[in-house]
């Protein structure tokens, strides 16, 4: 069968049909890499896959990226360490992934780094039957939409990016809190993105907790990153995602900001995810 692509939205994604991500070579992987820059998010359903299946799926799109540092200290997979666990199911009074069954506010991953990973790679495997649907916002049309005024005021801006917390606002190993946001540790990148490949401009926004505006007074930092997050977040710029098993997404991670609704804790929801490396440090 022919690659077809169905759009998920009208903010961004497509769903890509009649490929079997186990093998895809040739012109399906060119056309499969092209949605990917102009769609940001793809999805393909119905095809399982192991975690040696889903590492080399993943290396099509680049080269991977380790996890972050959990807050337990060790990979959730040993044998993979190349790869994450999202999960909220204990095993023997030990997590067997990270994020629980909360909501996961918006963010992007990992932008806590100079070279944040550029992509992610998210496989279901065991589901609830409800919630825990995923949200991707587009911070192109958000950047294009963004009022003269608040362009203008964030123009040769930056912002520190947290380190120190995950998506789930735990306490990464290895640091402390920090009440002065202006001391937040963790990388510097440019509020404005520009992808050298593409030239297209994207709002780099990271997370908004611990966010700082660099050369900024604490409260008017507060102010515009609230008056940025406020319009980046709105429905308009974003897709909705809800699971099916083996159901694989993969993101573009500098130009989107993604969230997850939370969801029953006595129900099992077990994810595999890949990163792909970023090829620049944000510019
Ligand atoms: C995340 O990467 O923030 C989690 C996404 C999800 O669990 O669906």
């Amino acid at each position: 069968m022919a690659l077809q692509l169905v759009p998920l939205g009208e903010a961004a994604g497509v769903e890509v049909r009649g490929i079997d991500p186990r093998a895809v070579t040739g012109p399906d992987l060119e056309a499969l890499l092209s949605a990917w820059r102009d769609h940001l998010v793809l999805l393909i359903r119905g095809t399982a896959l192991t975690d040696p299946e889903l590492i080399a799926f993943a290396r099509v799109f680049g080269a991977l990226d380790p996890p972050g540092p959990n807050a337990y200290g060790a990979p959730f997979l040993p044998d993979f360490p190349e790869l994450n666990v999202i999960s909220n199911v204990v095993k023997d009074g030990q997590p067997i992934g990270g994020l629980g069954a909360g909501e996961a506010v918006w963010h992007a991953d990992m932008t806590y780094q100079d070279r944040p990973p550029k992509a992610a790679v998210l496989h279901a495997i065991e589901l609830p039957e409800s919630g825990g649907d995923t949200y991707f916002a587009n911070m192109i049309t958000a950047y294009e939409t963004l009022p003269g005024g608040l362009k203008q005021r964030i123009e040769g801006h930056a912002a520190i990016h947290d380190a120190a917390h995950n998506s789930a606002g735990q306490l990464r190993k290895g640091y402390k809190e920090t009440a002065d946001v202006s001391q937040t540790p963790g990388a510097r990148h440019s509020l404005v993105r520009t992808d050298p490949d593409t030239g297209r401009k994207a709002l780099f926004l990271g997370r908004r907790p611990h966010s700082y505006i660099l050369g900024l007074e604490v409260a008017e930092s507060e102010d515009l990153l609230d008056a940025l997050w406020d319009h980046a977040t709105q429905p308009r710029f974003a897709i909705a995602h809800q699971w099916r098993v083996a159901d694989t997404l993969i993101w573009n991670n500098l130009c989107l900001l993604h969230r997850r609704d939370p969801f029953d804790d006595s129900a099992r929801r077990i994810m595999h995810r890949a990163q792909i490396a970023g090829d620049h440090p944000v510019a």
